[in-house]
Order: structure tokens, then sequence, then C-alpha cells
């Protein structure tokens, strides 16, 4: 599956429709567009059935989320400090609270943190909801190159758990955390790829 996953990271196959609704809500901000189609597309992948988002605010992210839901059949915890409903949809619940007091009793597929990028709050986000994750999902965390601490945060996370994840450079960056961790005889693969890098490159080993 990650192999698929890795090869639909240039995005050839996206829907027609979904490129036409993000060309045109993100107009002003073409660097998210490549996370936003990888988060499309991993929701997909995964079949996603749970996804939760950290950070509401515009609804920019759980639009994305959202199209993909209506395809997989799932659902979207959106949880934000402050009051936000952007999006009027079935597929939404919006939580109202700090994520640290959010708990959900299912696996969560697909964890997306576009919270506050702050040091501590990116390892508590990590600390809550790893082992919640469903194997196989995915933890995401946004905006890592753009926000120095979020990069030092998830860095030091990983390096302490002795966990790998995949850097993305593309836009502001992203940290990619796999379950079950991606197989080391693929990671020469990501490593061809420019925009992509194996973080610990070496020690990782699961
Ligand atoms: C970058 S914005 C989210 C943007 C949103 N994903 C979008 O696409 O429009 C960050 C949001 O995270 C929320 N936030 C920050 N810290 C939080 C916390 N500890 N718990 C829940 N929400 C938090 C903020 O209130 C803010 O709305």
């Amino acid at each position: 599956m990650f192999i698929a996953w890795l090869n639909k990271l240039d995005g050839k196959d996206w829907p027609e429709e979904l490129m036409k609704y993000l060309v045109d809500a993100e107009k002003r901000d073409h660097e998210h567009i490549p996370h936003a189609l990888t988060l499309y597309q991993s929701i997909l992948d995964l079949n996603a059935q749970i996804v939760v988002e950290i950070g509401t605010k515009e609804g920019k992210s759980a639009k994305i989320i959202v199209e993909a839901l209506k395809r997989t059949g799932g659902h979207l915890y959106s949880v934000d400090k402050c009051e936000y409903k952007p999006v009027d949809s079935p597929f939404i619940t919006y939580v109202t609270s700090d994520f640290v007091k959010f708990n959900i009793d299912n696996p969560i597929d697909v964890l997306f943190d576009d919270g506050s990028h702050d040091y501590e709050e990116v390892r508590k986000a990590l600390d809550n909801f790893w082992s919640s994750i469903n194997t196989p999902g995915l933890y995401i965390v946004a905006d890592v190159d753009s926000h120095i601490l979020a990069k030092e945060a998830v860095t030091d996370w990983a390096e302490e758990k002795n966990m790998g994840f995949l850097f993305d450079f593309r836009g502001q960056g992203a940290a990619y955390f796999f379950k079950p961790s991606y197989p080391n005889r693929y990671r020469g693969v990501i490593d061809s790829h420019q925009m992509y890098k194996w973080i610990p490159r070496e020690k990782d080993d699961h």
C-alpha cells in the first residue's frame, strides 16, 4: 500500500472535480495544494473511516477531508479550542475543545495536526494520539518546514521513540508518521524523490 501511496505523491490521478475546487479555493495559497492532494489520496488509500484533525479554523483542510470521506463513507472529527463550523456536512462532527480533552474509542485511520505548531503542543498531540492510530494508519503534522518549533518537535519525538518519519519539503512542509513504519527496503524510493527524505535516515530500523 505504501508504495502505491508514494507513487501517487506526484499527483497524476486526481479527480478533476477536486482539482478545480483546490485551484479555486486555494488561489492565494498554491503551496498548500500538494499537501491537500496527499491528504485526500491518503484517506482514499487507507479507506479511512475515522479521521481526526486538530485545527478547524476556516475549514480549508476539512473540505478536502470531507471530499475524500464522501468516497470512503468515513467521518471527520474536527477539533478546535475555538468554535468554528465552516463546512456544513454530515461527514463532520465539530468538537470545540482543547485536543488534550478529546478522546475517541475507535482507532484513528488518519490524524492531521494543523494546530498551533508549537513545540510542546506538537509533542503533546503525538503523545495523546499515536497509540490510537490504526494499523495501517497515518499521522500527519502540517507546516513543519515553515515552523521551526514544529520541526524540532517531530524530530525530537521521533528520535526519542526510535521512529522514522517521512519529511515532505514541498510548500510549508509536512511530517508523515506511518503505522506500521515504512519498511527499510522502500526508503531508497523515498530518498530518490528530491522533495522527500526519511528521517532519521540511518538509526531507524523497524
Ligand atoms: C492553522 S489554524 C488551522 C487551519 C485549518 N486547518 C484550515 O485549513 O483552515 C490552527 C487552529 O488550531 C487551533 N488550536 C491551536 N491550539 C489548539 C489546541 N491545543 N487544541 C485545539 N485547537 C487548537 C487554533 O484555534 C486554530 O484555529
